[in-house]
């Protein structure tokens, strides 16, 4: 999560009846420490749940139930919430909740103040799978799509209820990341990314193996904020310990081969290719079957290697190639390195940073080198730097809409 990334943001969080609502004091902790203000509402039968004490003490601010609240000073609670909102969501959104919202109903404090917007509506729905499924529920949600409303969700899985199905509650860190996305700029709307992250792992024999210090945090970080621009993204990972980020469907590979093939099957249907994986240059040549063992060579043994492909180079070269963005670590000279690199992998773009040094670190310094030169952009955490390289790389795609 960048810093503050939520920063400015006023959130109406709405709760209603469901046992889903344990998952929302996670999510109030998780929006507020990316700096939003959260004003929490709920139903009588969210209180049910969850106690309005709980909510105040997680978001810092007074909670709302009843639209007859005297707090408000000119009693008018549905208007004077909302107005100052930059979203409204509910989570969780129950079923009967969503059919309040659907037939444009007003009751209760809560559904007179979604009908009383004038700001996007979010919903998180969370019900049991046939309350889900039944074409009242189905009815009810496409209509709200069709009227604009947002709908996050929802999961599938096992139910509080003992069954599994559609209908779980979102995580609260995958409705936290929905939210987050839902404010970013859609610069990559339309567009298919893929992007190599982490090191690669060349085996020397079945427990041995020669790998680097790349951690994926900034393959990952790229293919969140990818994601979050509106791209349909595809991430092909070496061996990392990071989690999926929301709404990107991610490959696991080891070797450099493997990276190799992943990306050339999918390379032509794709519009971008970030190419920040650490790839080995080198694998073992004919990795033993069997763990070679100490005694074996009467000593130490001696490897030879093989040249592995360059997975970049190679899908800059295709003939319709998508545009390519490489990235070098240097451990010096980045400036001179940095330029010889783009033009030897003729790629338009290419990220440079003083590699070695960042490895692992959750900051990062880069420049960028493309046909026009160099530009250098200020340390920042890798998050913030995904979302700034995903506007630089967005503005210089070709406009698809003037191809013929
Ligand atoms: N790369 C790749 N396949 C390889 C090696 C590198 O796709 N076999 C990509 C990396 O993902 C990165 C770019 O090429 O985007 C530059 O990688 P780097 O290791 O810095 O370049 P090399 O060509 O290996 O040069 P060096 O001699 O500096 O290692």
């Amino acid at each position: 999560m960048a810093i503050a990334e939520l920063a400015g943001k006023h959130l109406v969080l709405g709760m209603t009846g469901g046992i889903a609502c344990y998952k929302i004091a996670e999510l109030t902790r998780l929006l507020t420490k990316a700096g939003a203000t959260v004003q929490v509402a709920m139903t009588e039968a969210a209180t049910q749940f969850i106690t309005p004490v709980t909510m105040q003490a997680l978001s810092g601010r007074p909670v709302y139930t009843s639209q007859w609240d005297g707090r408000i000073d000119n009693n008018m609670a549905h208007i004077d919430l909302s107005r100052e909102a930059d979203a409204i969501v509910i989570a969780p959104a129950s079923a009967d909740f969503l059919a309040k919202l659907a037939h444009g109903m007003a009751d209760d404090l809560l559904s007179t103040l979604c009908l009383a917007r004038d700001c996007p509506l979010l919903v998180v729905p969370a019900m049991n799978r046939q309350m889900w499924t039944n074409p009242a529920t189905q009815r009810n949600v496409a209509q709200l799509r069709a009227d604009g409303v947002l709908v996050l969700g929802p999961d599938s899985g096992v139910q509080a209820c003992g069954e599994t199905g559609d209908g779980r509650m979102l995580e609260p860190q995958a409705s936290y990341e929905a939210i987050v996305s839902f404010f970013q700029p859609k610069v990559l709307s339309g567009r298919c990314v893929l992007i190599t992250a982490g090191p690669t792992f060349e085996p020397i024999d079945p427990v041995r193996g020669i790998t680097n210090r790349s951690s994926g945090k900034m393959g990952f970080a790229l293919a969140r904020a990818a994601q979050q621009a509106g791209a349909d993204v595809r991430l092909i990972a070496g061996p990392v310990s990071l989690p999926t980020p929301w709404g990107v469907a991610r490959e696991d590979v080891e070797t450099a081969l493997q990276m190799y093939d992943a990306v050339v099957q999918r390379a032509q249907d794709c519009d971008v290719f970030i190419s920040v994986a650490a790839v080995a240059d080198w694998r073992v040549d004919r990795a033993s079957e069997e763990k070679i063992k100490k005694t074996a060579h009467g000593g130490v043994p001696s490897l030879s290697f093989v040249e592995n492909p360059d997975i970049l180079a190679t899908v800059a070269r295709l003939t319709n190639p998508p545009y390519c963005v490489g990235f070098a670590a240097e451990s010096g000279e980045l400036v001179v390195h940095g330029a010889e690199k783009r033009a030897r992998k003729q790629v338009p773009l290419l990220i440079g940073n003083l590699g070695p040094k960042t490895f692992g670190r959750d900051d990062n310094e880069v420049v960028l080198f493309d046909a026009q030169g160099l530009t250098r952009l200020p340390r920042m955490d890798k998050d913030t730097l995904a979302a700034t390289l995903v506007r630089e790389i967005a503005r210089r795609l070709p406009d698809t809409s003037l191809i013929s």
